[in-house]
């Protein structure tokens, strides 16, 4: 007999196996229990028949309490009642370790209550469908890039510069000097484009932002690919194209996840047809200002959560917001060549109110108007030396952008709140467990 996981009971129908699970609930009557398992691959039904099994073991699966690891023995069957499709008529039962009573019982908790357990809450159905449709994403970036030619380049976590401005840096001590928690490896990843081309990183970024909003976490994961040679109307298809595969993926290897979810497919399915809308940041302005709902915006204003949940409803699709003013934006950022006033930029904004999922631009090549823009950014000009460098040694043009792991999870999997779609998320108030 077989030992197998619960997402292969497909391949053993009517046959005999043996899984090592985990009890999430349970209901009996005199005659028959229902165990609802979890191993951590699925969850599905375990019955167990009074008059098919010994004494004991219906004993057991009257007794068990919730989270009870165990093994159970029995035969897989067709279940075409529940998301997964199969269930276990269990036969014997096997106790591996008893549980206390478990805190996150079936009935409703408060977020409070939930994030304090968070340890545990990750075993909740809901909370695997998103660190699985995760767990897909990640997968599919690194087959994406890879497959595009791009090579990973590892940004360090430990900085001496601050690329998104100072206001949100965290402080730590690098012995006697000081040093900043990555709020971006972007800069890095343009060393990584004058040395090997095409480039991406994927790790930690850090930011101390006092805003307590549903789309902002302080640590979060971020993928940042960096193309030498590459102008930014390229680096857009390079963007829309990734997003179509992360979504297209999604779709292919999470079905079962989706349908945890109550995730709309089709509303999914919309998001791989390319190409996306791309609106200038100035027709933006004009959008919201015609709209009526936004008498104060003006143009220069960075967009807040409404507005940008607003333009994003005038499309069926994520849309490009191009060209953002010079004055709201990082020093890096190339400025227009016939404006002044704004730099070649675009972030993308997500359906349903999702907002910016991407931010990301050309650089800027001339080391003059960089030295200028450090200044003005009040940074120190010889934490950047290495950076002016890259300018000084055959400069290209360059593009690259940022996505936001977590705010594309929360897009894709349609929850509400960004704290869900990383597995221990950092918040304000907020470092246990
Ligand atoms: O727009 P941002 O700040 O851009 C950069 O950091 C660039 N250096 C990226 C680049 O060009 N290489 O951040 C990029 C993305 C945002 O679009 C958003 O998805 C996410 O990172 N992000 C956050 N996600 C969760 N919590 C936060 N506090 C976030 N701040 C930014
Ligand atoms: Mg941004």
């Amino acid at each position: 007999m077989e030992t197998i996981s619960i997402i292969d009971s497909k391949n053993h129908v009517n046959e005999k196996v043996k899984i090592g699970v985990w009890l999430t609930n349970k209901r009996s009557s005199g005659k028959i229990a229902f165990l609802q398992l979890r191993d951590g691959s699925a969850y599905f039904q375990g019955v167990v028949v009074k008059n098919n099994v010994s004494e004991e073991v219906f004993k057991i699966a009257k007794e068990v309490k919730q989270e009870t690891s165990m093994y159970v023995t029995g035969t897989i069957h067709e279940d075409s009642r529940s998301h997964f499709g199969y269930e276990i008529e269990v036969e014997d039962i096997e106790i591996v370790g008893e549980s206390e009573d478990y805190p996150i019982t079936p009935k409703e908790h408060g977020t409070d209550f939930l994030m304090d357990h968070r340890h545990l809450w990750l075993r909740s159905s809901r909370q695997f469908a998103i660190m699985k449709i995760r767990n897909e994403m990640i997968r599919a970036t690194y087959e994406f890039f890879n497959k595009e030619g791009f090579m990973k380049v590892d940004a360090p976590i430990l900085t001496g510069s601050a690329p998104e401005g100072t206001t949100e840096l965290f402080h730590t001590k690098y012995f006697d000097r000081d040093a900043y928690l990555s709020q971006s490896g972007q800069l890095y990843e343009e060393a990584g484009a004058m040395a090997y081309g095409k480039v991406f990183s994927f790790g930690p970024t850090f930011r101390a932002e006092k805003s307590k909003t549903r789309r902002h976490l302080i640590e979060f994961w971020m993928i940042e690919p960096e193309m030498a040679f590459t102008h930014q109307e390229e680096s857009l298809e390079l963007q829309e194209r990734y997003i179509a595969y992360l979504v297209q993926n999604v779709l292919d290897h999470c079905d079962y996840e989706l349908n945890i979810l109550g995730r709309d497919k089709d509303v999914l399915k919309r998001y791989t047809e390319l190409p996306y809308p791309r609106i200038s940041y100035d027709e933006a302005i004009k959008m919201l200002q015609d709209s009526g709902e936004f008498p104060d915006v003006e143009w220069g204003a960075d967009f807040g959560s409404p507005e940008e949940t607003y333009l994003a409803e005038q499309f069926s699709k994520p849309v490009f917001v191009m060209n953002y003013p010079k004055a709201i934006k990082p020093f890096y950022m190339k400025p227009h060549p016939t404006r002044d006033d704004v730099v070649i930029c675009a972030d993308l904004l997500a359906p349903e109110g999702y907002g910016e999922i991407i931010g990301g631009s050309e650089r800027a090549t001339d080391t003059d108007y960089l030295k200028e823009q450090i200044e003005k950014a009040g940074l120190n000009m010889k934490d950047y030396e290495w950076y002016l460098d890259l300018r000084r040694y055959g400069s290209v043009p360059h593009s690259g952008f940022g996505l936001g792991l977590e705010r594309a999870v929360t897009w894709i999997t349609g929850e509400d709140h960004i704290r869900e779609a990383i597995p221990f998320p950092r918040l304000l108030n907020r470092i246990y467990p």
